[in-house]
């Protein structure tokens, strides 16, 4: 099957059944757009411009990082002695990072889902996060896990510590802020799609 048919089939409205060539061919696409626009958005989400002093840092926490868009930064810029903790549900994301970064120090990806943080700050004696950078789709997660994330996020980010989620509707920013003292928003056109970054703080 090529792509071509693949769009006539979606054009026609028909079905895609589990496990079938249609579907192997919707999964291979799919993968291959979310490689794409990884690559696309690699060169943008510089440490700057998500701000994270890396020289102030105990602690950096990123919830979903996927493929590693801001994983592979974080790591360059941090100090070999800074601890950094992943949280990625999927399994596929979770095992390509613990491969790539397996020779990282201080480095700890775990499958599970972003609202045990406490529970794994606690486990390796780190008390609080001095940033917590995420790619969590807030709009799209049920409102009870997006509430239990942000309620253990507030309370495990450091005192001076930032939140920093990017989204890419506003739709869920007033359910965002009422977990945080303040909330910087930033439009940043150049991601694919154009995305906006929330930098919250207690
Ligand atoms: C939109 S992707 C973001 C990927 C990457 N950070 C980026 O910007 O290119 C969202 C990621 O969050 C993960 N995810 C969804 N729910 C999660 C949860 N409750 N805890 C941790 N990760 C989760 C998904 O598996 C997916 O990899």
């Amino acid at each position: 099957m090529d792509i071509h048919e693949f769009l006539a089939h979606l054009n026609r409205g028909e079905a895609v059944e589990g496990g079938s060539e249609m579907y192997r061919m919707m999964h291979k696409v799919s993968q291959e757009a979310l490689k794409l626009t990884a690559e696309l958005n690699g060169d943008y989400h510089t440490p700057e411009e998500i701000n994270v002093d890396f020289n102030y840092s105990s602690c950096i926490v990123e919830y979903g990082p996927g493929t590693g868009v801001f994983t592979e930064r974080i790591l360059k810029k941090r100090k070999k002695n800074t601890m950094v903790f992943l949280f990625e549900t999927n399994k596929n994301f979770y095992n390509l990072i613990k491969e790539k970064y397996r020779d990282e120090p201080n480095f700890y990806i775990i499958n599970n889902s972003a609202e045990y943080i406490g529970k794994y700050l606690k486990k390796y004696g780190i008390c609080k996060a001095d940033y917590i950078v995420s790619g969590l789709p807030f709009a799209s997660l049920p409102n009870n896990i997006s509430s239990n994330i942000l309620t253990e996020t507030e309370k495990y980010l450091n005192k001076h510590g930032k939140f920093i989620t990017f989204q890419y509707t506003l739709l869920k920013k007033n359910f965002i802020e009422k977990y945080f003292n303040e909330i910087h928003i930033k439009r940043e056109l150049r991601n694919v799609p154009p995305a906006y970054v929330l930098c919250c703080t207690n």
